[in-house]
C-alpha cells in the first residue's frame, strides 16, 4: 500500500478503530496519525448530518415508483438484490427487509453502504501470485478452490496456488455514490418500497 492508499484505507474504518490504530503509531508518525483521526471524525460527522438532512424528505416517499424504479437500469438495485424472486442476489435478498429495518437505517445503507456491512457479505481482496487483484464475496472454499463473487455477480474458481494473500476489505461492494444517480425525492421512493416488504421469507421451493 502506498500512504495514499493507506489514508483512504484508514478513513473509511469507524472513528474507535482509527484510535486504536493511532495508539500504536510511533511517536514521530502521531501527528500525522492525528490528523486523519480529525479527518475521520469529521467524516462521521457529515454522513450524520447528511441522513438528517433527508430523513424528513422520507414521508414523502411514493413506494409504486419506489418500486419501478428499484427493478429500473438507472438504479441497478435488482442487478445486485432479489426481492420476491425477482432480480439477482449477489446482495441479500429484500423481500422482508420493512419488518427489519428502520428507514433511517434503510437510508444510511442505501447513501453510506460501508458504515455497516451485513454480516456474510463482508468482501475481500484477493491478491493473486501474478499481481491482479480481486474484489468480492467469498462464496465457497475447498483446499484447492476459491470461488469469488464479484459487484457484477460473476463468479471466478480461483486456484489456491495462484493466491499469494486473502484481505478482509471493509469497504461494501454495494457501490457508492448511489445518491448521485438518485435524486433526493427517488430515494425516498426506493426507501418507501423497501419499507412496504415484510413478508416473512419462505423455505425455496425445490
Ligand atoms: C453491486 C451490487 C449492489 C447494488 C447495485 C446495490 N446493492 Fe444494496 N447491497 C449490496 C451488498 C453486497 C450488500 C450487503 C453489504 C452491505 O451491507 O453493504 C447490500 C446491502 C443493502 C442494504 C442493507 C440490507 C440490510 O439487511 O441491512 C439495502 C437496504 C440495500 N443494499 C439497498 C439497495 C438499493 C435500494 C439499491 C439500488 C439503489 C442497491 N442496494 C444497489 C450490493 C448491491
Amino acid at each position: 500500500m502506498d500512504a495514499a492508499e493507506q489514508s483512504r484505507f484508514v478513513l473509511s474504518l469507524p472513528v474507535p478503530e482509527v484510535s486504536d490504530i493511532i495508539k500504536r503509531f510511533p511517536a514521530e508518525l502521531r501527528p500525522r496519525g492525528n490528523a486523519l483521526l480529525d479527518q475521520v471524525v469529521k467524516n462521521e460527522a457529515a454522513k450524520l448530518a447528511r441522513i438528517d438532512q433527508l430523513i424528513p424528505l422520507l414521508d414523502q416517499g411514493n413506494p409504486h415508483k419506489g418500486k419501478e424504479l428499484f427493478f429500473a437500469e438507472k438504479s441497478k438495485c435488482a442487478t445486485c438484490h432479489q426481492i420476491n424472486s425477482e432480480g439477482k442476489q449477489v446482495g441479500p435478498n429484500l423481500s422482508n427487509i420493512g419488518a427489519n429495518r428502520a428507514p433511517r437505517d434503510l437510508l444510511e445503507s442505501i447513501i453510506f453502504p460501508s458504515s455497516t456491512i451485513v454480516r456474510d457479505y463482508e468482501s475481500f481482496n484477493v491478491v493473486l501470485t501474478d499481481g491482479r487483484v480481486l474484489t468480492g464475496l467469498i462464496i465457497r472454499e475447498d483446499s484447492d478452490n476459491l470461488d469469488l463473487q464479484q459487484q457484477t455477480g460473476k463468479i471466478d474458481r480461483l486456484l489456491k496456488e495462484d493466491i499469494e494473500e486473502v484481505v478482509p476489505n471493509t469497504v461494501s461492494i454495494m457501490p457508492n455514490g448511489l445518491e448521485k444517480t438518485l435524486t433526493e425525492a427517488e430515494l425516498a421512493d426506493v426507501i418507501a418500497y423497501l419499507m412496504t416488504l415484510k413478508k416473512p421469507q419462505l423455505a425455496q421451493k425445490p
